[in-house]
């Protein structure tokens, strides 16, 4: 389902709730619903294009890339999302349909000169992340989805693993913390040279997922 659609349906029966003053009833549970009753302030709604879904988009003729960047962030003709999450690759590269890491190999240790690597692209979600711009969103969420391998107790970017330094992980390779956040710093530089404010940055996603 579109997102904007998934947002629509969220919305109806909030809507149908207001305008009958309704109170859900199914069996023995009773809801009542008072919108006038505010408990937390929403920052907005969001999407991600991660894993290749931005590069699909980028295949579509410019009409229909045109027309789909409006739906989900053109403030009068879509759903005006506000926010964009973007995944920081950790892949040291594209085969396994991953998203690549922007240091897929190891410098060679943690105080070694790193070597990054800058595409221009960002498996398309700079584009992504720029034309949602274009349409007013002012929020850009990177998050990683992991640590490169190479800095990991288990040597892979998926799987589990902790990040080398980090209480309880200890790695011959060292001490990989500092590494770590000087390779996101990096990522947030590379937007910024094109002109691309990342406001919220995360450093991992899901750790106890295994
Ligand atoms: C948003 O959609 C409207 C209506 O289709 C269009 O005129 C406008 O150019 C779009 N805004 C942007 C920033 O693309
Ligand atoms: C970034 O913005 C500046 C100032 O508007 C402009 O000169 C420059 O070309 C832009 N760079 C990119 C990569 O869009």
């Amino acid at each position: 389902m579109a997102p904007w659609l998934r947002l629509a349906t969220a919305l109806l029966p909030l809507a149908a709730a207001r305008q009958h003053d309704l109170t859900a009833r199914q069996s023995s549970t009773t809801v009542t619903v008072n919108l006038d009753q505010k408990y937390q302030i929403i920052d907005g709604f969001g999407c991600s294009e991660a894993f290749q879904r931005a590069v699909q988009m980028s295949k579509l003729s410019e009409a229909k890339q045109q027309y789909t960047l409006d739906l989900l962030f053109n403030t009068t003709s879509g759903a005006g999302l506000s926010i964009l999450r973007n995944g920081i690759g950790s892949s040291p590269d594209m085969s396994s349909d991953h998203m690549v890491s922007i240091q897929p190999k190891s410098p060679g240790g943690p105080s070694s000169t790193p070597q990054y690597v800058w595409d221009g692209s960002d498996n398309k979600q700079l584009w992504v992340a720029q034309e949602a711009i274009k349409r007013g969103v002012r929020t850009i969420y990177a998050d990683a989805w992991s640590a490169p391998g190479y800095m990991k107790t288990n040597g892979n970017d998926a799987n589990g693993g902790s990040l080398c330094g980090v209480g309880g992980a200890t790695c011959s390779s060292g001490d990989w913390r500092q590494a770590y956040a000087d390779y996101l710093v990096q990522y947030v530089k590379y937007y910024r040279e094109a002109n691309v404010t990342i406001t919220h940055l995360g450093f991992l996603n899901e750790p106890e997922l295994t």
